[in-house]
């Protein structure tokens, strides 16, 4: 099947964290074939130039900046970054995680470390907070934009492991809510993404293979989600087709958790 691009994010400029790979770099490329400007923002800064670089070569607008989302003063450099380039922000697409590239352990509750714990909370939670506060002014000061949080379906259905991961994707659902409510007078709009498990890894072994295999077996649409599966959602969440929209989870994952 082939994918209309209507334009739906012409003369918008786009934040997507996480860019450097997987899924946001996927976000990114269809982001620029929709018309925005993209920030591509990473902790990987090669992979964030190069994705940059390769776009520009589209004839696509597009920045890598190397971030680390659990700094304020970062943050607050990745938004002046975005200014600098492209004369505002329209949205931010909250999608760093400690997940595969930047890997986390699968390990039962009582046998994760402390300091892994600490650590996923600093990335996926302290992180989109700090990146909502460093939008925010220039957000405001135009008076209109749109923050996409990314869950998981692990934060609504449970997992039989990696409790910090879950835990650290739950907070995202009260996050997106709350953010929602605050930002609203701004003209800003919070929505949130939760995709099922999906084939994201660049390099997946046997073993990630037989794992994203495995979760077809409960979803309606019995097949391996892949990166393509949300575009659509997040792009949704980013244009003006959701304006009266805000506070809202949607959930990607072939009809698997249903709600
Ligand atoms: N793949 C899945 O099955 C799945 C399912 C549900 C939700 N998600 C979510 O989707 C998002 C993308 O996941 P993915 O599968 O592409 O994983 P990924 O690990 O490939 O992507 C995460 C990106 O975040 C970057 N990152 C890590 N720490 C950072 C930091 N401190 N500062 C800035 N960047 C940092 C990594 O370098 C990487 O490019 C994540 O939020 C993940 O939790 C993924």
């Amino acid at each position: 099947m082939t994918t209309t691009h209507l334009g739906r994010l012409s003369d918008r400029v786009a934040i997507i964290t996480g860019a450097g790979h997987g899924i946001g770099k996927v976000y990114a490329r269809r982001f620029v074939a929709e018309g925005a400007s993209v920030v591509l923002a990473d902790i990987d800064g090669s992979s964030v130039e190069e994705g940059a670089e390769e776009l520009r070569k589209k004839g696509f607008q597009a920045i890598g900046v190397q971030v680390d989302v659990r700094d304020q003063g970062s943050m607050n450099a990745m938004a002046d970054a975005a200014t600098s380039a492209f004369g505002k922000i329209t949205v931010l697409i909250n999608n760093a995680a400690l997940f595969a590239t930047v890997p986390m352990s699968r390990s039962p509750f009582n046998e994760i470390e402390v300091e892994e714990w600490d650590r996923m909370m600093a990335i996926n939670l302290r992180g989109p907070w700090l990146a909502a506060r460093a939008v925010f002014p220039a957000m405001t000061k135009q008076g209109y934009g749109k923050v996409v949080n990314i869950s998981s379906g692990t934060a609504l259905k449970g997992s039989a492991s990696r409790i910090h991961y879950v835990t650290s994707k739950a907070g995202i659902l009260g996050f997106t809510k709350t953010l929602a409510r605050e930002m609203a007078p701004s003209g800003i709009t919070v929505n949130c993404v939760a995709p099922g498990s999906t084939l994201s890894e660049e390099h997946p072994d046997a073993d990630t293979l037989a794992m994203r295999d495995a979760a077809k077996s409960d979803r309606a649409i019995a097949r391996v989600q892949h990166p393509s599966d949300l575009e659509g959602a997040v792009v949704f969440f980013a244009s003006a087709d959701s304006d009266f929209i805000t506070g809202q989870t949607l959930v990607i994952d072939g009809g698997s958790f249903m709600h």
